[in-house]
């Protein structure tokens, strides 16, 4: 059984799917492993240590699918609209494992159908406990959540702790987390750490105790609809246009006295809730910082900008593209173990060959397309 490792082409993505300790795990298992040359170079990992770890380093792209019966990526192949067509390079019957984000990418769907592979997104893998160490998402936005906190404490000209000195006292930052999952619950913790006083918000109610758990205070419209905004998945729902208005008075009156907001919120398969509107950025002090982490999602903020930080109304909006990707080593080290974790599970001990259990929950979860077909129910048609 070959796997392929390919290098990442696209802008802003510095992560690999696999790392020397995979790619032992993976030889352990009885597979070849193919790296494509300079795959890890952005994630600290030289072709040198791949090779050490008994990785054979091809040249090129084509080179390293080359009879690949499993090609692990972390973003969806580039299409020939945009630069380089990846896509084509896969060779029919392969299996496709990466975060092919097919919410925002639908037609793409089809196309791995079209093309004979059987492609698996991993941000599909079910909330379910056997399947936490294959959690792309949660992997990801824990490291996001601290970078947030850090990317803000970069741009913010004070200072977080509180610090009594000869020369005066130097107040401690005031920090709003927006959302409070894995990536928030983690921006908690990172801004608490450097001295904040840290608040923050969520629409589920499951998130309150976790809030304060982290010595923050909680900040939400408790009534009816929030004690049900939960998904059997984990996830949050849509809130309607009440609960919103709301919220979005309770979030006016608390942001004017915030130095930093960090947002999180996301809704699976939708554009990012707005959570600060224009008016609010206005009413916030100079020299605030908003971070938005769901800037890639259509934001939580409607004034910050992807890729880019830029100032509005004195205050200034990071909106750095692909937060995890900051972090490269750390989020290559952790993405590529959740792979391993789900390889392991298609691979057959005895025959030590690809041998893929359809039925399986997580399986069944992931799989978008099958033998020329899309099979995922949400993706069909
Ligand atoms: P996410 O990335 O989809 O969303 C981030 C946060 O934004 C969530 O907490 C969500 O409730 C919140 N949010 C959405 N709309 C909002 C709004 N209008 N206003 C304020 N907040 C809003 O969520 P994430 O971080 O991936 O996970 C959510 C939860 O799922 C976790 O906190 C955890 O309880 C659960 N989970 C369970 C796992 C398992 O394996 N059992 C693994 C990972 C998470």
């Amino acid at each position: 059984m070959k796997i392929g490792i390919l290098k990442e082409r696209r802008a802003h993505e510095k992560r690999c799917a696999a790392t020397p300790e995979t790619v032992k795990k993976y030889i352990g298992l009885g597979a070849e492993v193919v790296v494509e040359a300079g795959a890890g170079v952005a994630a600290s990992i030289s072709d040198a240590a791949f090779e050490a770890a008994g990785a054979r380093i091809a040249a090129d792209a084509a080179a390293t699918v080359a009879g690949a019966d499993v090609i692990l990526k972390v973003q969806r192949p580039m299409t020939a609209a945009e630069g380089a067509d990846e896509l084509a390079q896969l060779p029919k019957g392969t299996t496709l494992i990466a975060i092919l984000n097919p919410h925002g990418a639908k037609e793409q769907v089809a196309s791995y159908a079209a093309a004979g592979i059987d492609a698996m997104a991993m941000e599909l893998v079910p909330r379910i406990s056997r399947a936490q160490s294959m959690d792309v998402l949660s992997s990801q936005a824990n490291l996001a959540g601290y970078k947030a906190v850090i990317d803000a404490a970069a741009e913010f000209n004070r200072a977080f702790p509180m610090m009594m000195t000869a020369a005066g006292t130097v107040a401690p930052a005031r920090v709003l987390v927006m959302g409070a999952g894995v990536a928030g619950l983690q921006a908690i913790a990172t801004a608490r750490r450097l001295g904040a006083i840290v608040s923050a918000t969520d629409v589920r109610p499951a998130s309150k105790e976790q809030v304060k758990s982290l010595g923050a205070t909680f900040v939400a419209v408790e009534d009816d609809e929030f004690k049900q905004a939960e998904t059997t998945a984990g996830y949050a729902k849509p809130m309607s246009e009440a609960y919103q208005a709301k919220q979005a008075a309770l979030i006016a009156e608390n942001i004017q006295k915030q130095d930093i907001v960090i947002t999180t919120a996301l809704i699976p398969g939708r554009k990012a809730p707005v959570l600060v509107t224009e008016e609010m950025v206005k009413s916030m002090k100079p020299g605030s910082v908003i971070v938005d982490l769901a800037v890639e999602q259509g934001g939580n903020c409607p004034l910050s900008e992807l890729g880019k930080v830029v100032e509005k109304h004195g205050v200034k909006l990071v909106g750095h593209a692909n937060v995890p990707s900051r972090l490269s080593a750390d989020s290559t080290a952790l993405y590529a173990k959740n792979l391993l974790n789900f390889v392991t599970l298609l691979i057959d001990k005895e025959t030590k060959q690809l041998k893929i259990n359809w039925e399986d929950e997580i399986v069944k979860g992931v799989a978008l397309t099958k033998g020329g077909q899309v099979i995922h129910p949400n993706f069909q048609g």
